[in-house]
């Protein structure tokens, strides 16, 4: 999943050398989930962010995308890393975790900047509390993932890599 564009944007026909590289996605997990493997694991499963994060890099390489993981309980810093973001990763995949249910400032990071979202969820929180309901980036996204655990990461970076091989490929 290579795009023919040097590091100036370049695309195919401008006449000079080109490079190819990988489309960058950037994946972010908000508060709590660091503690993933040990924190209510009959929701959320045993397996830790750590493992998750591994087998991203490794999916991520097989459809020939550079991924890059970023955890933080931190809402500030959550927007700090979304602003950094604006000129080097093409998507961003997202778990706010209970920030997604209160945080405008991550909301206006993620509109403020023009790179498509994906939000994942490891449970369905349709099924739980109904202060899980309510998302405030769930219309700046692309697409939603949720309920089907670790797994929603690998399948929101597959989705991630259809998508910006059929929307970003030069002409
Ligand atoms: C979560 C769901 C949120 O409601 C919760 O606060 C989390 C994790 C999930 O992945 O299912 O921290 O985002």
């Amino acid at each position: 999943m290579t795009r023919e564009k040097d590091a100036s944007g370049r695309g195919r026909g401008d006449g000079e050398a080109k490079s190819v590289r990988a489309f960058r996605v950037l994946v972010i997990h908000g508060p709590n989930l660091n503690l993933l493997g040990e924190r209510e694991p009959e929701i959320y499963g045993r397996i830790q962010l750590r493992d998750i994060d591994r087998e991203l890099k490794r999916l991520g390489r097989e459809l020939g995308l550079s991924v890059d993981s970023f955890q933080s309980n931190s809402e500030g810093a959550i927007v700090d890393r979304i602003q950094k973001a604006r000129n080097r990763s093409d998507l961003i995949l997202i778990n706010p975790g209970a920030y997604t249910h209160t945080s405008i400032a991550i909301r206006d990071a993620l509109a403020a900047i023009a790179v498509p979202v994906i939000e994942v969820h490891l449970s369905n929180v349709y099924q739980r509390e109904s202060f899980r309901h309510h998302s405030t980036i769930a219309d700046l996204a692309v697409g939603r993932i949720m309920g089907f655990g670790a797994e929603g990461y690998y399948l929101a970076l597959r989705a991630a890599a259809t998508l910006l091989s059929t929307t970003m490929a030069a002409p």
